[in-house]
């Protein structure tokens, strides 16, 4: 077996064995392929794709690249939730505590934000102090104590996604059903979860715009799911526009503070009760998920969610003072409101260019290693299908730079589109696959 023979069966449509899938899949992590041949095999597979088989022996390669996390010593249902990505997703700062607070423990290692999407990890870094690399000894022991931690990838999980992802970011080969399913669930997988949950965006800000691509896509992971016997539900969710009001690090961690304050915008309490709900049915502790979504909420009235948001904070290392009083994380130098110019009803507001235009504020990566600036974003102050008049305010821009303050209110005024045209709130939850 060689890897110019696995490049040349891929290219000519033929199926892959388990075997050569390994021989790959070994060979690029431990760096005996080279990358322009792994850049070969890899555009093979975005133009051919994969056979459901294929998928699933090229995910256990993957998973199988690493280390693996063993939280047997936690003796409880242990599940995992997961975005496909998006654009003001701070669905995780508010779900995990929410579900922790109702006995469903979480041991949850999330990444960091690259080009348009963010991450879990850079927002959880803008409290000061939070540790997000704590070894996992402590990350256990945290799950112990208070029923959640919430850290960076320290270990070794799947390192061949690591390389693959990057590579395929390199070469425009990210937008693949197989690559997508098989870099998730192999991350999954490794990450010592029984089951899992997973967010499956579809829209303008996500990898998968249309609903049948979603679809497809949910299919092959939960097949994946089966295979590796863990259960896997995929929530279906709308991310044509950014999630909530703000996007941005810091912006986003103060949206999450309010939330579980009580103040919950629609369309995100809508994403987080539901995939909250399915959570905690799948770890045992509730089998209704209507009943489910009802605890969700009296624990957002009861505060218990935000203290259990507190007590994270606090048990990571994180100054829970700026949690008490958002007002201390450190403002941006330019704070500017942006006015309509017609009045009429937001018909659009694309999410990835939306995602764009705050991440060139800053708030995220062109490359890995990139600085990003927690304390820049935007703030909505309208969504879709509602009404706006001319000169009341769209959205707030917070910018540490006079020139990307112009720049990005020139390109929200043309990302948000209004006509006379009235038209219905988009749905959020477009389907649940099991
Ligand atoms: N998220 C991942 O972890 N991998 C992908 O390929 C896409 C989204």
């Amino acid at each position: 077996m060689n890897i110019l023979e696995i490049i040349e069966k891929k290219r000519d449509k033929k199926e892959l064995s388990k075997e050569e899938l390994g021989y790959f899949i070994k060979g690029y992590t431990n760096d005996t392929i080279a990358d322009y041949q792994a850049a070969a095999f890899i555009m093979a597979v975005y133009l051919n794709g994969m056979t459901k088989q294929e998928t699933a022996d090229l995910t256990i390669a993957m998973a199988n690249s690493g280390e693996k996390l063993d939280l047997s010593t936690l003796n409880e249902i242990i599940v995992d939730k997961h975005s496909t990505g998006g654009v003001g997703d701070k669905v995780s700062l508010i779900l995990l505590p929410l579900v922790a607070s109702l006995g469903v423990p979480v041991a949850k290692m999330s990444g960091r934000g690259l080009g348009f999407t963010g991450g879990t990890i850079d927002k959880l870094e803008s409290i000061p102090g939070y540790q997000t690399g704590i070894d996992i000894q402590a990350f256990v022991k945290n799950v112990q104590k208070v029923g959640i931690s919430m850290i960076s990838q320290t270990l070794n999980l799947a390192p061949a996604d690591k390389k693959i992802y990057s590579l395929r970011d390199s070469i425009s080969c990210v937008e693949s059903i197989p690559l997508i399913a098989s870099s998730i669930m192999s991350k999954k997988i490794a990450s010592g979860a029984q089951k899992i949950v997973l967010d499956v965006t579809c829209g303008s800000g996500a990898f998968m715009q249309s609903k049948e691509r979603a679809e497809e896509l949910a299919r092959e992971m939960i097949e994946i799911g089966k295979l590796a016997d863990k259960e896997t539900v995929c929530v279906l969710t709308n991310m044509d526009e950014p999630l909530g009001y703000a996007v941005g690090n810091s912006l986003e961690v103060i949206e999450a503070i309010q939330f579980l304050k009580g103040d919950m915008p629609e369309d995100l309490k809508e994403v987080v009760f539901t995939l909250g709900a399915y959570m905690i049915k799948l770890a045992g502790k509730g089998n209704n998920i209507e009943e489910n979504k009802q605890r969700m909420l009296e624990n957002v009235k009861n505060g218990k969610g935000y203290q259990k948001f507190l007590q994270l904070v606090e048990n990571q290392g994180g100054d829970i003072s700026y949690i008490e009083n958002t007002d201390q994380f450190s403002k941006a130098n330019y704070i500017e409101k942006v006015y309509s110019h017609q009045s009429g009803y937001i018909q659009s507001m694309n999410a990835k260019d939306i995602g764009k235009i705050v991440c060139d504020l800053g708030a995220g990566r062109i490359r890995k290693e990139d600085d990003i600036d927690n304390s820049v974003g935007i703030i909505l102050k309208k969504k879709v299908s509602e009404k706006v008049e001319e000169h009341e305010e769209l959205v707030t821009i917070y910018a540490n730079s006079e020139e990307k303050l112009k720049e990005a209110k020139k390109k929200l005024l043309e990302v948000i589109k209004i006509e006379d045209k009235e038209l219905e709130k988009p749905k959020m939850i477009l389907e649940i696959m099991q």
